[in-house]
């Protein structure tokens, strides 16, 4: 059966990424939709500052984006020089569409874009090629998923035993902790503050997205791996 045909708002927004001289602008399509793949959360503007700030050390890299959404962070790992792949869930072809709007848009027409669903042992997760970097900007945004989302990233990192999990999530409830998960998957985290990468800021790349909103970054590892 074919998607509803219904009529969507939208358009092109630019973020603007600069530290002295060297300043990047990326345009990301968005659309206003039900659906929250369609359009930048504000994890996903800290999650690409982070990227930003480390920009000299991902030309080459492996980095795939899970609930990549319309892919700012992956889309500025490609433009550093990474060798990216987005994924996002498989059952939302719009959204993987947009996705790849994102790269036309940002002339990256070779970026492969897959559908990857949290906790589903798929043959498109079972033949990933190898990553360095798993990037994850507002996945942890419904606790019926966490167990899903850790799943995956356990799979990828024990396939990868040096790979990490950068990820970025918005503190909507002080509730919600994936602490115990964590010791269940034998998964260690390391908090990153924002401070550490000039990301404690109301406006960040041109964009007021980040606001008020309480964002924490943390990168997510095997607990027995050094991780590089
Ligand atoms: C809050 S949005 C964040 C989007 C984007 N990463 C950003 O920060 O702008 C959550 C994303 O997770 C994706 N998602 C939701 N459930 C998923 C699942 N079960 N498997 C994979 N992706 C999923 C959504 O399509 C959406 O793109």
């Amino acid at each position: 059966m074919g998607e509803p045909r219904r009529r969507r708002r939208g358009g092109v927004r630019r973020y603007r990424f600069a530290e002295g001289p060297a300043a990047l602008t990326l345009r990301i399509p968005e659309v206003l939709d039900s659906q929250y793949g369609m359009y930048v959360w504000p994890c996903a503007v800290v999650l690409a500052q982070y990227l930003w700030v480390h920009r000299r050390s991902l030309p080459g890299k492996r980095v795939l984006e899970v609930g990549a959404g319309v892919s700012l962070p992956g889309v500025l790992a490609a433009k550093c020089g990474a060798e990216v792949t987005l994924s996002d869930s498989e059952e939302l072809p719009q959204c993987l569409r947009n996705c790849r709007r994102s790269c036309l848009l940002n002339r990256l027409p070779h970026v492969p874009v897959l559908g990857l669903t949290w906790g589903r042992v798929s043959p498109e997760l079972l033949s990933l090629a190898p990553v360095d970097i798993i990037l994850g900007s507002d996945v942890f945004f419904d606790p019926k998923d966490f167990e899903d989302i850790l799943t995956t990233i356990y799979f990828l990192l024990e396939k990868n035993p040096h790979a990490q999990f950068w990820t970025t999530y918005q503190v909507r409830s002080a509730d919600w902790s994936i602490e115990a998960l964590l010791c269940k998957w034998k998964l260690k985290n390391i908090h990153v503050p924002l401070h550490s990468f000039s990301a404690d800021k109301e406006h960040l790349a041109s964009s007021s997205l980040p606001g008020r909103h309480t964002i924490e970054m943390m990168i997510i590892s095997l607990a027995q791996s050094d991780g590089t």
